[in-house]
């Protein structure tokens, strides 16, 4: 599909324009700022949607970290048997159109739903410590050595600390990491990903710590251990998955929060943002499942979301990225999440148009820029 170039005299910067419109890769690596979304092998692979998923991410990201395609479920097939088929084909396209990769997820600190194998979870009471560490660091080794310097940022581990107080130390989930290995499963997570790619940024992700509270002080107490134990952290990451009502203001919990962890020596990136809305109900099998704004006002209402999220990130100097849990609309996991109550969280609508949001997004980077 041809891209028409031109120069935006007023600007003084070149806008490749395609038929989305005007890209936001352009822009984002003018800023310069790690600009991603969320993407699915198979969804690239099989160039769905009229090549236009594709399109999408060439045109509006210079990254991309694989939805699923190195969660350890989608990995990790048996004892010793690692498949890379999937992440491979993701990750040489990426590589090949000169688009940055983000990995996630080493350690889903989970055992519910795709987080862990089932095979492994199912050995857990046959496993001594030991093995478990073991296994751990052949697991981390095997993954983050085979992409090494194709693979800027690992999500090393996803998720750790329970949403409610549980008496646990940090408030850590119940996990079979947590079981076998106690606290410190975290820290080995990362001492194993930095032994296979020392030059790797290694970020601990997580959501609902984003504005505060007892779920972020949690996580900064663990953050405290772990670097009193020379944990090699680099960064935090902040999921971000929000309602079109939230909107960052100078100042409030969120700024405060990011500043926190600049005060810890760390980095931040907003990791999975998408900004969801109330939709019309239909059948799970409706093509328009979870994509029809039940208000349209609300498109209004999310573009302010989306502007003000991102200003914030750009407005401080640790930021390493801001990235969409997904590349549009219609792949988007929010409806089948919500069951179909919510869903057109993101900045392309189900044929992919920009909407208001994408506008607005656009806007701040464009001001961001400046004049030349
Ligand atoms: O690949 C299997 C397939 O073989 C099987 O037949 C099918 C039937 O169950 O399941 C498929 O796995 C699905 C997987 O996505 C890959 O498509 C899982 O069921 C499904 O639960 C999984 O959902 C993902 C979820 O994480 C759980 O891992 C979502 O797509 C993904 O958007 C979501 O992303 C998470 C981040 O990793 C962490 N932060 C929160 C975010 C949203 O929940």
């Amino acid at each position: 599909m041809a891209l028409l170039m031109f120069s935006a005299g007023l600007l003084g910067m070149t806008i490749i324009t395609t038929p989305q419109g005007s890209g936001l890769r352009v822009l984002a690596d003018q800023i310069p700022v790690n600009f991603g979304a969320a993407v699915g092998s198979d969804l690239v692979n099989n160039n769905v949607d009229g090549g236009k998923y594709r399109q999408s991410i060439l045109s509006n990201f210079n990254m991309l970290e694989p939805e699923n395609d190195l969660k350890p479920p989608a990995l990790w097939k048996s004892l010793k048997e690692i498949d890379f088929t999937k992440s491979d084909y993701l990750i040489n396209w990426a590589t090949a159109n000169n688009i940055k990769v983000r990995g996630h997820v080493l350690v889903y600190a989970s055992d519910g739903g795709y987080t862990i194998p089932a095979w492994l979870l199912a050995m857990e009471s046959s496993l001594t410590k030991k093995q478990s560490l073991n296994l751990l660091q052949f697991y981390i080794n095997r993954v983050v050595g085979r992409y090494v310097g194709r693979i800027a940022m690992w999500d090393v581990v996803n998720e750790a600390i329970d949403d409610s107080a549980n008496g646990r130390p940090y408030n850590l989930r119940n996990s079979f990491w947590y079981r076998k290995l106690g606290v410190d499963f975290i820290h080995y997570a990362f001492k194993f990903a930095y032994q296979s790619d020392p030059n790797c940024k290694l970020y601990y992700n997580d959501y609902n710590i984003e504005s505060g509270g007892r779920k972020a002080n949690d996580m900064f107490a663990l953050i405290t251990y772990l670097k009193s134990k020379g944990t090699p952290i680099h960064g935090v990451g902040f999921q971000y998955h929000r309602a079109v009502t939230d909107v960052p203001t100078p100042g409030d919990g969120y700024y405060q929060t990011i500043q926190r962890v600049r005060d810890a020596g760390l980095k931040f990136m907003i990791t999975e943002l998408d900004v969801a809305m109330p939709v019309v109900q239909l059948p799970s099998n409706d093509p328009n499942y979870g994509l029809i704004p039940l208000d349209p006002a609300d498109l209004t209402k999310q573009a302010q979301s989306y502007a003000a999220h991102v200003q914030m990130a750009l407005s401080f100097p640790h930021c390493e990225g801001i990235q969409l849990w997904g590349v549009g609309d219609k792949h988007s996991w929010i409806p089948g999440f919500s069951g179909g109550t919510r869903g057109a969280a993101l900045l392309l609508d189900k044929d992919y148009n920009p909407k208001a949001a994408y506008t607005s997004v656009r806007d701040v980077f464009i001001a961001k820029i400046g004049p030349k």
